[in-house]
C-alpha cells in the first residue's frame, strides 16, 4: 500500500483530483490532508472524501514531532498542492527527494517568494509571455527549487487575461499531477 499525505492552503482542486483518481486504486490511499487555514476549501473537501484532516500552526509545523507523527502514519510521499509554507529542515530531513510540490508557471522562471496562485499569472501575462504552464519538482529548503520532475506547457494569446492563463493551468495541473504522482510512486 503506497501513502500519500496532501499538504494544503486553499480550495484544493488538485487535493480533490488526486483523491478522485486514486480512489478505485486498492494500492494508493490517502492517508492524511495536513492543513494551515481553517479557511481552506481543501479542509471541507477532506471531511467529504473521509480523509483524517490534520490542522496545523507554524509551533506543530517546526516541531520534529510532525515528522514523527507523519512516519507513524507509513506516508511514502508528501505532496504539496496549494501548500504556501516554506517545508522546514526536519521534515526535508526525514522525507527525502519524498516531498514534492506543484506550481502554476514553467519554473524557474515566476517563482519563489510571493509566487503563487494569481500573482504568477499575472507576472506571466504582464511580461507578453507567449507560454506558461505547470512545473512539478521536488522540493528543498526554499522555495520553488528543488530538482525538476515534470512540466508541461500551455500557448498563451495576446488577448489572454490572467484569468484566462488560470483557467488553462487549472487543465494542465488536473490531467497531469495523479500521473506524474503514480510514476513516482511505482
Ligand atoms: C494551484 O495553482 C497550484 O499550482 C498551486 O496552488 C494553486 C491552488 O491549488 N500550488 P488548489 O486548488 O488549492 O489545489
Amino acid at each position: 500500500m503506497k501513502r500519500l499525505a496532501i499538504f494544503v492552503s486553499g480550495g484544493g482542486t488538485n487535493l480533490q483530483q488526486i483523491a478522485d483518481y486514486f480512489a478505485p486504486n486498492p494500492e494508493v490511499e490517502v492517508a492524511c490532508v495536513v492543513s494551515n487555514n481553517k479557511d481552506a476549501y481543501a479542509n471541507q473537501r477532506a471531511k467529504n472524501l473521509g480523509i483524517p484532516l490534520i490542522m496545523i500552526d507554524r509551533q506543530k509545523f517546526n516541531d520534529k514531532a510532525f515528522s514523527e507523527e507523519l512516519k507513524k502514519m507509513n506516508v511514502d510521499l508528501i505532496v504539496l498542492a496549494g501548500f504556501l509554507w516554506l517545508i522546514p529542515q526536519h521534515l526535508i530531513d526525514a522525507f527525502p527527494h519524498k516531498i514534492i510540490n506543484i506550481h502554476p508557471a514553467l519554473l524557474p522562471k515566476y517563482g519563489g517568494k510571493g509566487f503563487y496562485g494569481h500573482h504568477v499569472h499575472e507576472a506571466v501575462v504582464a511580461a507578453h509571455e507567449k507560454e506558461s504552464g505547470i512545473t512539478i519538482h521536488y522540493v528543498n529548503e526554499k522555495y520553488d527549487s528543488g530538482d525538476i520532475i515534470f512540466q508541461a506547457k500551455v500557448a498563451i494569446s495576446r488577448n489572454d487575461t490572467p484569468d484566462d492563463v488560470a483557467a488553462k493551468i487549472h487543465v494542465l495541473e488536473q490531467m497531469n499531477f495523479p500521473v506524474v504522482i503514480e510514476n513516482l510512486l511505482f
